[in-house]
């Protein structure tokens, strides 16, 4: 696996491809960090082809979609964007839907939009060079779909988006079957990638310059290594973090069913493991962790969430969480707001229940009204932000280190995120810091984020 470094493309040169010099692609990505990396990977395979980059898809030759349907309205957003290209074939250009939505609407793709020419889910990006033949042999209706693999997709070549933080993917897919997810049918069954190629790419990441990474998964802590050494998954993360140059190690994200205690110990004995642990709960009523499926109770998720509190480092903790979820009544929801106050999460991605295809949870009656999920929610949000303003607070006067990964220009500061994943704006005489490390002293808090000065 080689990784074309970003310079290569603001300078418009990509390897010569055999068949495709000269075209154009743009790719346009939504949804998780899975499909971040996966519009990685398949911008590597493009390169590879001879294709170049651009950012405007009214001129390119090649326009792809790789798409996120966790909710509705994520999946709907992907048909209105192509309502833009109805003219795309007569114009000899080509349009391309992936990623999550392609495997769930699969061939009726075609009868929505007519205009798309390939329809292509994650688990089949491995065929993509040869759908890619077919494609500029000037076939319609190319299609790679069907859930039938025992591999994970790496390809030759990453186009990695970030010049010092790099995603790595370790498992893909999910076994879980949690009623109102569409993730099982869209990305396929779970599947581990054996701990040697893992930690070559790590070590190649460090041989290039990164000094971050991430490691991903829908259920990242369900990790086996599928061949000698049999490593856990946290001797997996002490193994990446061991490699000369790494200095961050994160990983995202897990289930509380496969969360064990092994994985605290290895982050309270590593300074490189960071120390952020984002663990989605969904609801703070086992009535509903049963009816949604998730294998555990309030009381076993709350033990699990003593056990990282009582780690030696403060570790931050974010969650996922699902309001309006059917039958969830009143009394369930004061449960999950009770939760809130008790974990004292350090972020929550909070979403309305939205049904999904092929989910149970999607023919239950017993659905909740709308406005009743927008309610639940507001009331949530607003109750977590007071928690972040207290938590965030307490930092005030503390020193941290930042991961410096952009600059607001207008504001003078530059920004970044600490080991527990906090994001820092803050000011300094230093004219570059870009993808340094720097000690940054906090002198004011907000809801998501803080505000300090370069000490050094
Ligand atoms: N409706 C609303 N939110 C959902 N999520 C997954 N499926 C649904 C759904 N049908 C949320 C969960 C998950 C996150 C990635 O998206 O909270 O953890």
């Amino acid at each position: 696996m080689v990784d074309i470094p970003l310079e290569s493309l603001t300078g418009g040169s990509a390897p010569a491809g055999p068949s495709s010099s000269g075209r154009t692609f743009y790719l346009e990505t939504f949804g998780c960090q899975m499909n971040v990396h996966d519009s990685e990977k398949v911008a590597g395979v493009l390169l590879a082809r001879g294709y170049r980059p651009t950012s405007d898809p009214d001129r390119a030759d090649l326009v792809l979609y790789n798409t996120c349907s966790i909710r509705e309205k994520a999946a709907q957003k992907v048909f209105a964007h192509l309502g833009k290209y109805k003219k795309a074939p007569e114009q000899g250009r080509a349009v391309a839907v992936l990623g999550c939505v392609a495997e769930q609407e699969g061939e009726r793709i075609f009868d929505r939009a007519p205009w798309v020419s390939l329809v292509c889910g994650s688990a089949s990006y491995r065929r993509l060079p040869e759908l890619l033949d077919r494609l500029e042999a000037g076939q319609r209706r190319v299609t790679g779909l069907g859930l039938d693999v025992d591999e994970t997709f790496e390809t030759e070549v990453t186009r990695r988006d970030h010049p010092f933080r790099a995603y790595v993917t370790i498992i893909e897919g999910c076994d879980k079957r949690c009623t109102f997810c569409v993730v099982p049918s869209t990305r396929g069954p779970e599947r581990s990638r054996a701990s040697g190629p893992v930690l070559a790419e790590v070590a190649r990441l460090a041989a290039a310059g990164y000094t971050e990474v991430q490691f991903l998964g829908q259920t990242v802590d369900s990790w086996r290594d599928p061949g000698p050494p049999g490593l856990r998954f946290s001797e997996l993360l002490l193994a990446a973090a061991a490699t000369p140059g790494i200095r961050r190690v994160r990983f995202t994200t897990s289930h509380p069913r496969d969360f064990g205690p092994d994985i605290v110990r290895a982050i309270d004995d590593c300074p490189v493991l960071c120390e952020h642990i984002h663990l989605p709960v969904q609801s703070g009523s086992t009535r509903v962790l049963e009816r949604m499926r998730r294998n555990y109770t309030r009381e076993e998720y709350l033990e699990t969430i003593a056990m990282i509190r009582s780690s030696r480092r403060p570790i931050s903790l974010t969650t996922d969480i699902i309001v309006g979820f059917p039958g969830e009544t009143e009394e369930d929801f004061a449960l999950t707001m009770d939760l809130l106050d008790r974990a004292g999460y350090d972020g929550v991605f909070a979403f309305k229940y939205s049904p999904r295809p092929n989910t149970p949870a999607l023919e239950w009656p017993d659905q909740i009204p709308e406005a009743e999920k927008s309610r639940r929610l507001a009331l949530l949000i607003d109750r977590q932000r007071q928690i972040q303003v207290e938590r965030n607070g307490k930092l005030v006067g503390s020193g941290v280190e930042v991961l410096v990964d952009g600059r607001h220009e207008a504001r003078g500061q530059w920004t970044g995120r600490t080991s527990g994943n906090r994001v820092v704006n803050f000011t300094s005489p230093m004219p570059d810091l870009l993808g340094q490390y720097a000690q940054v002293r906090i002198f004011q808090a907000g809801p998501n984020s803080l505000v300090g000065e370069h000490t050094r």
